[in-house]
């Protein structure tokens, strides 16, 4: 089952709401691939003895694991975090994501530099590539339980925008977008 995905509009209050375009327009997982961006559905009830996601994490190294409980009794500086969160980044490597319970906005951006929307709810895990502008919003929901991934010794940092020097930016660059040319600033 595909993950659902659209271009999000041009308006930036309330981050929570899903912000569809008039007319919505939405996002296949073809066009997610393309940008590096993958998906499984995945049985959130039984994420401990999950065949399938034992799988995935052997194949592609994801040696480590942790629980982040989004609410803000069990989150320290959690609304410091969230704005961390909301604010466009990269990473070094990979984003790697598992929604066991509440649901939450990933915002990639898109060929041509626009937001496309990620909707994550029980079961969706998703991979964001190195070097991807993203950032992570909680929806109305108000709470998201997300199993985080890693290959090796977790590394958290977070690069804001521009990195357009960044080592893992050029390389998604080369690789996905196909192209050299750096995005403006924003
Ligand atoms: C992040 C949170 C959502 O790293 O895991 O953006
Ligand atoms: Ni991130």
């Amino acid at each position: 089952m595909a993950v659902q995905a659209w271009f999000k509009d041009d308006f930036d209050e309330d981050p929570r709401l899903p912000h569809y375009r008039n007319p919505d327009e939405f996002v296949s997982m073809d066009q997610l691939a393309e940008l590096g961006v993958l998906h499984w559905k995945l049985n959130p009830n039984d994420y401990e003895n999950d065949e399938e996601l034992r799988k995935i994490r052997e194949t592609r190294g994801y040696n480590y694991m942790d629980l982040l409980d989004l609410c803000p009794e069990k989150v320290e500086n959690y609304k410091e975090k969230l704005k961390i969160f909301y604010t466009e980044h990269i990473h070094q490597d990979e984003e790697i994501r598992y929604c066991l319970e509440g649901s939450g906005y990933f915002d990639v951006r898109g060929k041509q530099d626009r937001w496309i929307r990620i909707l994550v709810k029980p079961g969706d895990l998703i991979i964001l590539p190195a070097g991807i502008y993203h950032r992570f919003t909680l929806d109305t929901s108000n709470y998201v339980k997300l199993m985080r991934l890693f290959r090796g010794d977790p590394v958290w940092t977070s690069y804001n925008r521009p990195q357009e020097d960044h080592p893992a930016r050029k390389e998604y660059l080369q690789s996905f977008l196909k192209t050299g040319v750096p995005l403006e600033a924003h």
